[in-house]
């Protein structure tokens, strides 16, 4: 039963759009539930629209209590993804899905002004793996990416000195296809499979199906 938790206790970068869009995918091969931790509750919000569209609706599971959300990690058939969308800010229960996480998905942008928004991740999760004695890691997944960037040099330097980060290889740019599928009850790759935010939305996917979690 993995958790895949996609969290970043800064707001904005992507962790709704992310979630939504690798649960649709994987809820293609496997059997997806999504926890919906955001206070906005967005991926609830797109599935509505998934369901009045005709779509398969996801799977997915609102908790405002941590104990109630502790109870159901304990409790989730052993052949579920869960994958949880955290809210963009600091709290027990987004600290209880980092906690409970086989992997932690973090999508950051590349302005300079992120790195203190991962500083303070940085020192959230320091905090959780000193209370655990693990040393909590997060793969960091570039989004929102310009598409004529091609350095990231800030970025990896920081992730290089910190012991929290790992960089993921996959980039996505910024593409309006993530916001204008979401409006047909698609995912990216549904709008259009051909896309260039569909081959790096599936590269994404490739590349946690590579690390090994989802064998169980
Ligand atoms: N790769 C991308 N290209 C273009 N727009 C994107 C991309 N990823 C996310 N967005 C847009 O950025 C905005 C914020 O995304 P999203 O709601 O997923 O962020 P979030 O981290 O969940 O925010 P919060 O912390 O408020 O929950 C949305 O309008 C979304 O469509
Ligand atoms: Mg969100």
């Amino acid at each position: 039963m993995p958790i895949i938790s996609v969290s970043h206790q800064k707001g904005g970068v992507g962790k709704s759009t992310l979630a939504y869009n690798l649960a649709v995918e994987l809820s293609k091969k496997f059997d997806v539930e999504v926890i919906d931790l955001d206070v906005q509750e967005t991926v609830s919000s797109y599935n509505r629209i998934r369901k009045i569209m005709g779509q398969e609706p996801l799977k997915v599971k609102i908790f405002t209590d941590h104990d109630e959300l502790v109870h159901y990690f304990n409790i989730v058939d052993e052949n579920k993804i869960v994958i949880v969308d955290s809210g963009g800010f600091d709290s027990a229960l987004n600290r209880l899905s980092i906690l409970a996480a086989d992997f932690i998905l973090t999508p950051v942008s590349s302005e300079f002004t992120e790195l203190l928004g991962l500083e303070k991740y940085n020192q959230i999760l320091q905090q959780i793996s000193e209370q655990t004695g693990n040393t909590i890691i997060a793969n960091v997944v570039l989004n929102k990416i310009n598409p004529t960037q091609k350095h990231f040099d800030e970025l990896i330097d920081f992730i290089n000195n910190t012991d929290h980060f790992m960089k993921l290889d996959s980039v996505l740019r910024r593409r309006v296809d993530f916001a204008n599928s979401v409006g047909h009850g698609f995912s990216v790759n549904e709008l259009d499979a051909s896309s260039e935010s569909s081959k790096e939305m599936n590269q994404l996917v490739q590349e946690i199906i590579s690390k090994g979690i989802l064998n169980g």
